[in-house]
């Protein structure tokens, strides 16, 4: 195995690659769950804290029949906050990008711009700042995800289902990235 990546043979690279395979499989999906958890040391203003928020999102998208990505999508949608407020949306999306479908990428991505509809007025900012996406093919699913699942989903009453139980849809879909770069 080569110390200095310029001398790197194709040996090296097909373990390296193969070891990458078996990391990705095995750890990806660990490394979400571990995450979600430390969202309840997020309480940023609202009722819920964010890991309250974000099982409230994930079960109401599971009782809507959600898919298995798009269930992750709600609950992981505000992930970022773990490292950033101002980009929160675009960092959950990169980090779910290699696993789902490309419209609920942009829907993550821009989801803030869509929840402005209920606060940005009380900011300065529109509050229609969706509209400028209209004709986007992600955004009927971009209403869906903040109307119906995120921005109901602050209510440290709801009967949420609790972490664990998310953890197999969690583990399909970030056990099967669509590509690995
Ligand atoms: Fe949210």
């Amino acid at each position: 195995m080569f110390t200095d990546m310029r001398n790197g043979t194709a040996g090296d690279w097909a373990h390296i690659a193969a070891e990458h395979g078996r990391h990705q499989k095995s750890a990806a999906a660990r490394q979400i769950m571990d995450s979600l958890a430390r969202l309840k040391e997020i309480e940023v203003g609202f009722a819920a804290d964010q890991l309250t928020h974000s099982l409230m999102a994930g079960t109401l998208a599971r009782r809507a029949g959600a898919s298995d990505e798009e269930v992750v999508a709600a609950l992981c949608h505000d992930l970022g906050k773990l490292f950033s407020i101002p980009n929160h949306g675009a960092i959950a999306a990169e980090m779910l990008k290699p696993y789902v479908r490309e419209d609920l990428y942009h829907a993550i991505y821009w989801h803030q711009e869509f929840q402005g509809r209920y606060y940005f007025e009380h900011l300065g900012k529109d509050p229609e700042g969706r509209e400028r996406f209209r004709d986007e093919p992600w955004y009927a699913f971009a209403e869906k995800l903040v109307d119906e699942w995120d921005a109901p989903a602050f209510d440290p009453s709801f009967d949420v289902d609790p972490l664990e139980s998310f953890e197999p849809e969690v583990t399909r879909v970030f056990s099967n990235p669509r590509a690995m770069v």
